[in-house]
Formats: structure tokens, sequence, C-alpha cells
């Protein structure tokens, strides 16, 4: 399966040392991180694929806007050029700023929580959208295809919800019960799967039915949008832009980390299509969280940038580019007979540790393994999705059972060459020839809400 490459639609103008470093530094560095990459020094990463999220390159535009940010506390014209922006690329009434995804979800979800009892139903809840969900003292329900936990067969959308399940949960629930429903577009913890366009057409009539308000997590709704292009015949013809507008029609809310789709360092996006009193509470509210509305936490030059970025994300011959890096490194993986979710997604290849290592049980965090074991072989840093990140249940406090383990191996937007995926891929290859010789994890430190950041593990001894 050796496709020729889709080359990159810039060229290199400034670059950045990154230093190897010897598997004896780095058996030390892991050591004092407490078995947790999180907590290493990125200095002492050769190649960051803990996440996509801020890490992109920016343009020459974007660092040329950085200079026209206008630091005003209030009205801002750095603000009022952003929100032409987005709302250009939403067609919505209200935008507000927020320093990034979760700070717009802290502003928002609490909003939509007025009393006890209530859920969130999402195709997946992304970790910091769930924490925020039960901040605001509700429950969070996830609601996908069964597609999406066999990792090993093709289904052009695992990101879509169980329609089925989904009105099930409603009735079982109670529709008095149900918040909102959160399409997680791409679905991030699924792998970056996308979302199809008819299925979130169903969810639409769906939520129109049982009168339920309708939020869209789309921290990258423009890789999504792209699979609709590429994956649904009616879509072929038509530019990533107007995909993206048809998709916002169907929700009342928007939320967005734009460090992803929007090619920025820092920054979020709050948009609401209509609700003039939704708006109202929101701009009260951000107040005393992220800052005044018209900067939400962000400085004038962020804004800046962002406009820019968000444009750019919207570019077909970008996208191109950046979801071919994906395939690239997902098909060197499936050759050499690596288990991984299949078809890649947009932001990330994720390796199936399950199937890695099933030795290790999900209490012993398999995907947390192997992913110290990649930083040990070449000095790639991933990051687990699975046991480790879920966490605990909030009623019993006992280990979560993920339903896939994941080690996300994401793609920072324009930054890494093919080069460097290769020795990616060379480096999983080795570590997967050794997979016998991993072993599971223990807690020597476990935080209360969101362990996985800031957690310190040791390997458990048998
Ligand atoms: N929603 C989704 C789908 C996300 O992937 C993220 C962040 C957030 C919300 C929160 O946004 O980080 O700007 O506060 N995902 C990053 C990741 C952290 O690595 O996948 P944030």
């Amino acid at each position: 399966m050796n496709k020729k490459y889709v080359a990159p639609p810039y060229r290199i103008k400034m670059v950045e040392p990154i230093k190897v470093t010897t598997k004896e530094e780095r058996i030390g560095f892991l050591k004092d991180a407490g078995y947790n990459p999180f907590s290493l020094r990125s200095e002492d990463v050769y190649i960051d694929l803990l996440t996509d999220s801020g890490t992109g390159a920016m343009s020459h535009f974007q660092w040329a806007a950085l200079m026209m940010g206008d630091e005003a506390y209030a009205g801002s014209r750095s603000f009022y050029k952003l929100e032409k922006v987005a709302k250009e690329i939403t067609n919505y009434k209200y935008i507000i700023p927020a320093h990034q995804g979760r700070g717009a979800e802290q502003v928002v979800l609490p909003q939509l929580v007025d009393r006890e009892g209530l859920y969130f139903i999402s195709n997946m809840h992304f970790d910091t959208t769930r924490a925020h969900v039960e901040l605001a003292g509700a429950r969070a329900l996830d609601c996908v295809i069964d597609e999406c936990f066999d990792t090993e067969n093709y289904h052009p959308f695992k990101g879509n919800f169980d329609l089925k399940g989904l009105v099930n949960i409603i009735e079982g629930k109670g529709k008095e019960n149900i918040a909102g429903i959160i399409m997680t577009i791409t679905n991030n913890s699924a792998g970056g799967q996308p979302v199809s366009m008819e299925n979130m057409k169903e969810v639409k009539k769906i939520a129109n039915k049982y009168d339920i308000t309708l939020l869209i997590d789309g921290a990258r709704y423009a890789e999504n949008a792209y699979f609709v292009k590429q994956r649904e015949e009616e879509y072929k013809n038509k530019s990533i832009r107007e995909i993206a507008l048809e998709v916002f029609q169907l929700a009342d809310i928007f939320l967005m980390s734009a460090k992803k789709d929007g090619i920025s360092n820092i920054g979020g996006l709050i948009c609401i299509k209509e609700d003039t009193d939704l708006y109202n509470k929101c701009r009260t509210y951000i107040v005393p969280m992220e800052g005044f509305p018209t900067y939400g936490g962000l400085t004038g030059r962020d804004m800046e940038a962002l406009s820019v970025g968000l444009n750019e994300a919207l570019e077909l011959d970008y996208l191109e580019h950046r979801m071919d890096q994906v395939r690239f490194l997902g098909d060197k993986l499936r050759d050499a007979g690596v288990p991984i979710q299949y078809p890649v997604g947009g932001h990330a290849v994720f390796v199936d540790c399950k199937k890695f290592a099933p030795h290790i049980p999900y209490f012993e965090f398999p995907a947390q393994s192997v992913s110290n074991a990649l930083y040990l072989e070449a000095g790639v840093r991933p990051v687990e999705i699975g046991s480790f990140l879920l966490g605990r249940d909030p009623d019993t406090h006992e280990n979560l059972e993920s339903p896939l383990e994941l080690m996300r191996l994401t793609i920072p937007r324009r930054t890494y060459t093919y080069a460097h995926l290769e020795v990616v891929a060379e480096a999983v290859i080795e570590v997967y020839k050794n997979r016998e010789i991993l072993v599971g994890l223990e807690f020597d430190y476990e935080p209360p809400v969101l362990r996985h950041f800031t957690a310190r593990l040791k390997p458990i001894k048998k």
C-alpha cells in the first residue's frame, strides 16, 4: 500500500531545533516524570505527538496578524475581526471568545443545567467536556455506533451516533431530563473519527422531535467536513466551507477549541445561533470566569492570529496534506501488522493497545505502558486514551473500563515532515516486536479529577 504522499502546500521559513536523547537518558526522564509522559519536559522529547492542540505551526499571515492586535480591554478591534470571521463561517448571531475549548465549556454548560438529575448525551464526550458536565451537576452519557469499537474493520463514519440508542436514552431518562445533545466532530476519543452529514441530520430530527438543545463540540469541524466531502457522494462537489455551514445550521450552539481547526496556539469560541437569553447569560457569566466578553481570556493578538487561522483551516489543499500525513503513518503501521483504529481519523493514528498488549488488564493501563515504551524507544511522546484517562465512576469511585485502550499518535498541524513520521512508524514497529516484555502500571499518586494529566505511576513488578 505504498501510495505516493501528498506533498505540503507550504515551504519552511523558520526552524526549531529538536534534540535526540539517548535511551539511558530517557529511562531517567521517564522515571522522574512518574511514568506519565504529560510530566516530561518537552525538551526531552524528540517528536511530540501528545496532542494537536495549540501545537501547530502558524503561517506567515498569522505571524503578521499578531502585530495588528488591539489590546483594548473592551471593544477591541481584534474582537470585531474575529467575530466577523466566526459569523461568516457559522452564520450564527452571537460570538464570544474564550481562552480555549474548556473555557467555552465552563461558561456554557452550567447555563443549561438548572437542576439536579439532568443528562447530556454525546456520540462521545471529550474528557474536559465530560468533566464540565459533571462539575455543572449533570451526567454525561455516550452513544456511539458499535462499529467504533471494532478497530479492525472499515466504516466510513465510526464517529456516528447510535440513533436507536439515542432515542432509547431520551425515552428512558425522560426528554425533560436531557439538558443537551452534544455532537463531537470529529469524535476525538474514538480515534478522530468523523460523523456523517446523514447522521447529523438524523440527530437534528431527534433533537427537534423531543425539543432538546443541540450543541456541536467542533474542535475539528473542518477535518470532519473534509471526510464528509470524501465519503458522502452528495457532498463531493461542495466546498469545505459549504459543508461546514450546513453542519452549523443543524445546531443551536457551537463550542470550539480553536487550538485545533483554528490553527492557533491558544483560543476558543462560543457561538450561539440565535438564543438571545442564553447569549446574555453567557456574557454575564464569562466575566468572572474568562474575562470581559470581547476578549474572553485572549489577547488582541491571539484573536488576530485566530481570525486568520480559522480561514486557513478550511482550505482544501491544506486539509488534503494534513489528512494524508495521518494516512501515511497509519498505512506504515498497518502494513507491519500493528493494530490501529482503521480507517485512521483526522488528527491522529490511534493504536489499539488491547490488541497490542492483551496481557495487561485495563486497570493496569495497557495503552500507557505502550506509550512509555515508545518514548523509551525513540523519544516519541504519544498520549493514552483509555482507562487511565477515563478515570473513576463519579458515584461508585470504581476504575472505569474503557471500551478502547488507545495510544494516540497525534499529528500537529504543519509541524512535522513525512520523515519524522517514518521515524515514529519504525519506533512503534520495534516496540510491537517486543511487546511481550511490556508491564502494567499502578498509581503512586492519583489526583481526584482529570487524573491522567498529573498522576504519578510506577511499573508493576511481577
Ligand atoms: N473538545 C474536544 C473534542 C477536544 O478534543 C478538546 C481538546 C476539547 C474539547 C477541549 O479543548 O483543550 O482547548 O480546552 N482536546 C485536546 C486533545 C486537549 O489533546 O485532544 P481545550
